[in-house]
Parts: structure tokens; C-alpha cells; sequence
């Protein structure tokens, strides 16, 4: 085994973003990815669903929440809410010093070459479906035809702790009709909450329709980018992962603990005075 030589930046933790807890699916993936990373999460749980606000104040609020982590020296920037970064990726990528990845992007690539008749469906969140970011990350693919499904109750489902049974099955037959009828071979679980629902959408659409999660290609793309930059821990060491909301911290620990298990714990209020945000 050989050892090279380490960028000393490579200490950093990686910030993640997200609009509440459902970013907790991306946070998962990139500690089963890189577990030699310390992360600090952030979620705005105080002000979401972002899904169902106005653009203008999904970009306001992003920023907001992404300059406090970009201020704690983070080495990169996961923005790990498809609404949030439907709004701000642009001005994210030319607003850091440190990369910024987001879930759009990556789930568009790994989705490019996965297709295989070339017609695709979005679920996403009516901010993400109105800001049409999914089809403008196609643009360079016109063999792809993009069909969008937002499923605002789908987060409501995953919030109150529901991933099964005959209600949330009927709404997801409801949701998904329009997609088989287009004829999918290939969607995108374009919400963070989404993932939690792999499930049930696969029972509906059955096996020859693949899905692609966003978050596990975000989680992928900052393996990359941060292997690139020569910026990964190679470890080993033990690693520390804190979490933050805006919100009422219990509850985003009891929700964060059901959905994804034992990775939640210790959840921090947030607030830009909190000396503890600042250690
Ligand atoms: N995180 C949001 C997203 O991925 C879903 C929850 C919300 O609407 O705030 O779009």
C-alpha cells in the first residue's frame, strides 16, 4: 500500500444543505460513501416545505442558510434539496470558493445514460417542477423526453412517518398513471423525501422502469469532485457528523432517527448566535 501526500484541506468537514430532513437521504449516502468524512448539516426545517414556496424565496432563503455553512469552512457544498438547488445553482457555483454539488445535476447524467428508449419521468415538488431545472439540465440531450410529475403529498406521507399501506399506495397509482401512460423506462426520484418512498414506486411501476436517485448520485458526484481536487479523507479516522435545524431540534431528531436510523443524534438548534456553531 502507498500513501500520497495529503492537501491539509482535505480536514474540512463538507456542509450539507437542505430545506428540512429529508436531505438526511443525501447525508446517508455520502457517509456510506465516505465514511472518513466529517460532515455539518444544515436544515432550514423552520421555513420549510420549500417546495411550496415562491422561487424568489426558496433562492433567499438557500443562500441564507449556505453562506452560515460556507462561513464555518466547510470544504465543499452539498446542496442535498432539489427545490433549493432548482433556485440557486447558478448563483451557488459563482457565490463559493469551495465546489459546490447539488442533486440535479448528477441525477440528469447517471439518467442520460441509463434511459433506454430515451423517455424519462421527473417526481418532484412544485417548486422544482415550476423552475424547470430538470429540463433545462437536458438540454444537451435532445434524444431525451422529459415528463414531470410533482407529488407534493408524497412528502407529507414521508413526514408523518408513512411509507406503506393502501392510502399511500393509492395516491402513488394516482401520481404515477401519467408517467406509464407516457411509457418511462427511466424516472428520477427528484425530491429528497423520495428515496424513502423507493418502495412503493417500484411496486407501481414495476421492474423495467429504473430509478434514479438523486441522492445517491449527489452523494456519487462529491466523491468525484472532491477525489478530483484531491480534497477526500483518506483515513482512517472518526469521523464527527453534526446536525443542525432551524427548527425544533427533537422533532427533526425523531424524524431523522425513523427515517434513516442511527446516524441522527445530538441534532443542534440553529442560530447564527449559538456559540456552538461556531466551535
Ligand atoms: N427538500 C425538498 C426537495 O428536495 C423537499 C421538502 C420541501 O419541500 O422542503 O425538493
Amino acid at each position: 500500500m502507498t500513501f500520497s501526500s495529503r492537501n491539509p484541506n482535505a480536514d474540512a468537514p463538507i456542509g450539507i444543505f437542505d430545506s428540512g430532513f429529508g436531505g438526511l437521504t443525501v447525508a446517508r449516502a455520502v457517509v456510506d460513501q465516505m465514511p472518513n468524512e466529517d460532515i455539518i448539516y444544515l436544515g432550514d426545517s423552520a421555513r420549510a416545505p420549500y417546495g411550496e414556496l415562491p422561487l424568489a424565496s426558496v433562492r433567499e432563503y438557500a443562500l441564507e442558510c449556505l453562506d452560515y455553512l460556507a462561513a464555518q469552512g466547510v470544504k465543499a457544498l452539498v446542496i442535498a434539496c432539489n427545490s433549493a438547488s432548482s433556485a440557486v445553482l447558478r448563483d451557488a457555483r459563482e457565490r463559493y470558493s469551495v465546489p459546490v454539488v447539488d442533486v440535479i445535476l448528477p441525477a440528469a447524467r447517471r439518467t442520460a445514460s441509463a434511459t433506454r428508449g430515451g423517455q424519462v419521468g421527473v417526481i418532484c415538488t412544485e417548486a422544482t417542477a415550476n423552475s424547470r431545472a430538470y429540463d433545462d439540465a437536458f438540454v444537451a440531450n435532445p434524444q431525451i423526453t422529459l415528463h414531470t410529475q410533482a407529488c407534493p403529498e408524497f412528502v407529507e406521507y414521508v413526514e408523518a412517518g408513512i411509507t406503506g399501506g393502501p392510502d399511500l399506495l393509492a395516491v402513488a397509482q394516482d401520481y404515477l398513471a401519467p408517467l406509464q401512460d407516457d411509457n418511462i423506462d427511466t424516472l428520477i426520484l427528484g425530491c429528497t423525501h423520495y428515496p424513502l418512498l423507493t418502495g412503493v414506486i417500484s411496486y407501481v411501476l414495476g421492474d423495467t422502469v429504473t430509478l434514479v436517485s438523486s441522492a445517491d448520485e449527489c452523494a456519487k458526484a462529491t466523491y468525484a469532485r472532491l477525489t478530483r481536487l484531491n480534497l477526500l479523507h483518506p483515513g482512517p479516522r472518526e469521523s464527527r457528523h453534526r446536525f443542525f435545524t432551524t427548527g425544533n431540534p427533537e422533532r427533526f431528531e425523531r424524524l431523522g432517527r425513523r427515517l434513516i436510523g442511527g446516524l441522527v443524534a445530538d441534532v443542534e438548534q440553529f442560530s447564527a448566535l449559538n456559540p456552538a456553531w461556531k466551535d
